[in-house]
């Protein structure tokens, strides 16, 4: 059994810690928030054992094996560091950290104390993607010429959300453009060169954004993410002797099909989730420690650190900074 520790009491704290609690290796140990009772009712909710009102109290409690950071990415370096600081291990949601350098920072902490670090990208846990993945490496579509992958999310204007806020590490690159640029880059790899154009708004946020992949060979990649529109966010990867989708949402799509170059579908598979789509990085988390991995091979550090590279460019292009950069740098 593995006892977990989750950092943070918002919504997607909400969501994982429902595929916690339905997960049959998991013990839904102990929950931090900067207000105690928001942790106990939290604590309530949920069937945790013990509820903290501060994140250090649960980052020195010795009994939890690992701790789920569901804070804002602003939030991501100083909370992963005091739990690594402390001896735990850390999965930490996406992005891993406002850029390269801090990602960097956290990974070598994590190496020093012997602990496992993970980015929370549960995308590429998911049976879905694996088997996407798996289509590809097998050559079933050939070599890979175009890759499409797009998530817009209409959110609202508000001056209070962490999405528009910039010293909470706001703008949808970092909260959905992650997703697109993983995925591409864990078909693919880090790029030759990357062109890209955003509309920053009034907070010094981007408010979407389109960035193209261009790869030596010939190949590239089209993503676009923002909180400006809605679409369906499907994926499609094309090769020279195929294709594949990936149903709406495709970072969390239970479906794929397979297509020849007569765009015929050759094979489809549909993978419905056993709990909320969480339990999979959950139990990759368990599986390395159970073996004392220090990454997974799923999410390793290169691939978080190619991604994260990636993302500091185009901010560089745009001139987007975070306001803890310019004290930073
Ligand atoms: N994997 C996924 O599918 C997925 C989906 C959504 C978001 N995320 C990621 O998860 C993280 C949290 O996103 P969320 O949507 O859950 O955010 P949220 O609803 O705003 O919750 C964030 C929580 O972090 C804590 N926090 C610490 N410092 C904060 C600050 N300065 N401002 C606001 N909250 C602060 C708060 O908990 P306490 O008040 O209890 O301390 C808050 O409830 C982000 O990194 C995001 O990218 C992942």
């Amino acid at each position: 059994m593995t006892r977990w520790g989750i950092i943070g009491t918002g919504r997607i704290a909400r969501t994982f810690a429902q595929a916690l609690a339905g997960n049959e290796n998991s013990v839904t140990a102990a929950v931090a928030s900067r207000t105690l009772e928001k942790a106990e009712k939290f604590a309530e909710e949920f069937g945790f054992e013990k509820a903290y009102g501060s994140y250090e109290e649960l980052a020195k409690d010795e009994s939890i094996d690992i701790v789920y950071i569901a804070t804002p990415m602003s939030a991501h370096y100083d909370d992963t560091m005091l739990c690594l600081k402390n001896g735990r291990n850390v999965l930490c949601e996406k992005s891993l950290a406002l850029n390269s350098k801090m990602a960097e920072e956290m990974f070598a902490l994590a190496e020093e104390k012997g602990l496992m670090l993970m980015e929370a990208m549960w995308m590429k846990f998911r049976p879905t993607f694996l088997k996407v993945k798996q289509w590809v490496d097998e050559g079933r579509i050939g070599k890979v010429q175009y890759i499409k992958a797009d998530f817009n999310n209409f959110v609202p204007y508000d001056k209070d959300d962490r999405l528009f806020k910039a010293d909470c590490g706001g703008g949808a690159l970092l909260d959905l453009g992650v997703y697109p640029l993983t995925f591409v880059t864990s078909l693919l790899g880090e790029p030759e060169d990357i062109i890209t154009h955003a509309h920053i708004g009034r907070d010094g946020v981007d408010l979407s954004h389109e960035i193209t992949l261009v790869y030596k060979d010939g190949t590239f990649a089209a993503t676009t993410s923002g909180f400006e529109i809605q679409n369906r966010n499907n994926a499609v990867i094309a090769g020279d002797k195929g294709s594949i989708t990936m149903g709406d949402w495709f970072f969390c799509s239970a479906e794929c099909t397979l297509y020849d170059l007569d765009s015929n579908a050759v094979e489809e598979r549909v993978f419905p989730p056993e709990i909320n789509g969480y339990e999979y990085e959950i139990r990759e988390a368990e599986r390395c420690l159970a073996n004392g991995f220090k990454e997974s091979p799923l999410v390793p550090k290169s691939g978080t650190m190619q991604v994260m590279r990636i993302m500091d460019r185009c901010r560089e292009i745009w001139g987007m900074k975070f306001p803890q950069e310019n004290t930073n740098d």
